[in-house]
């Protein structure tokens, strides 16, 4: 028997159980995963990077016709492929698109025009009150701690301060992996939570065995911050091949940081190469180095995803009813 639903303004947009996002992950998500998440009454999201070339991004969102709600990550900032994204995506009216990195305005107006929802990823007040004036239908807060580009804000700071923004709502992203992180994110305003690292640990997430093995053995303290994997800071395991690669900004970096000209040069080319790159070319990259949250040492078994979901609703529940 399924757990009873939790009913909250996610859950009323797109008609669903649970307010549980299984957000998109570069490498890692796929449509296998959306499917069970939408089975499993929460809501999938994969990053249109995930299917390259364009044709194959067709054939994913053909291949979710189907699913009652899902969402499409489109990263904005220096995107060659942007428009044919977002022109695919809104060909087939996907429920749901997640901007991140870069100014939303143009997809959001495009996207309104398609009868598209658009939910805006941010880390901070000042590119909240940006998406909420380009009309972002929502917010995912991407709160400190989080897998892959995290902010440096914490969640208990974040939440109250976007949900003050507006009435539109907000989503807590960053180191939830389960009924308490569920019910912390609700009770501080957010209208779900943006679930990544514990799906990584599923049994649909189809990682390789060392990342699965990575993600079960790493505690919180085996979280590191670096811009070192591909230029952006982010959260990944101290594993002994991060550490060969180095996690200290180099020489290069420091120079780029100092200089706006060349880190526009050098954030155009990464985008370009993340774009175009094979992945056995990713010698350093999510392929070797593995993007993990601070929530991961609460992570000690591979489930399917609807054993991820039911657990935490079932732990949401029981403890909402049973708090000291
Ligand atoms: C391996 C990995 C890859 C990610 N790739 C993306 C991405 O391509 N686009 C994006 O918007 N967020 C990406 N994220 C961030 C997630 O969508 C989400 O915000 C984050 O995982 C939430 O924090 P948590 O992992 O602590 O649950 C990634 C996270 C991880 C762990």
């Amino acid at each position: 028997m399924s757990a009873a639903a939790i009913n909250t303004p996610l859950t009323a947009m797109f008609g669903l159980r649970y307010p549980l996002v299984c957000a998109p992950m570069f490498l890692v998500s796929n449509t296998r995963m959306v499917q069970a998440a939408a089975a499993a009454g929460a809501v999938g999201a994969f990053p249109a990077l995930n299917y390259r070339p364009l044709t194959r991004f067709a054939a994913a969102l053909q291949e979710l016709k189907h699913c009652s709600a899902f969402g499409v990550n489109l990263i904005i900032k220096n995107n060659p492929q942007l428009d044919a994204q977002l022109n695919t995506a809104l060909a087939q009216r996907v429920p749901l698109i997640i901007a991140s990195l870069g100014n939303p305005t143009a997809v959001i107006k495009k996207a309104h025009a398609a009868g598209v929802r658009v939910f805006c990823d941010v880390i901070n007040l000042h590119h909240a009150r940006k998406a909420l004036d380009a009309g972002a239908d929502g917010l995912v807060a991407v709160a400190s701690g989080a897998g892959g580009h995290g902010g440096n804000i914490a969640a208990f700071a974040l939440l109250p301060a976007l949900t003050a923004l507006s009435d539109r709502p907000v989503l807590a992203a960053g180191s939830i992996i389960d009924g308490r992180g569920l019910l912390a994110a609700l009770a501080l305003g957010a209208a779900g939570a943006y679930l990544g690292t514990r799906f990584i640990a599923s049994v649909e997430a189809e990682v390789s065995a060392d990342y699965y093995r990575a993600i079960i053995n790493a505690s919180a303290e085996d979280i590191v911050t670096t811009a070192r994997v591909d230029g952006y800071p982010g959260n990944f395991i101290k594993t002994a091949a991060l550490l060969e690669h180095g996690i200290e900004p180099s020489w290069f970096d420091l120079l780029v940081a100092k200089n706006k000209k060349l880190r526009s040069l050098v954030a155009l080319y990464r985008t370009r190469r993340a774009l175009y790159a094979q992945p056995a070319a990713k010698k350093i990259s999510y392929q070797t180095v593995f993007a993990a949250g601070q929530g991961v040492g609460g992570i000690t078994k591979v489930l399917s995803i609807n054993e991820i979901v039911q657990n935490t609703v079932a732990e949401y529940h029981a403890l909402k009813n049973n708090l000291p």
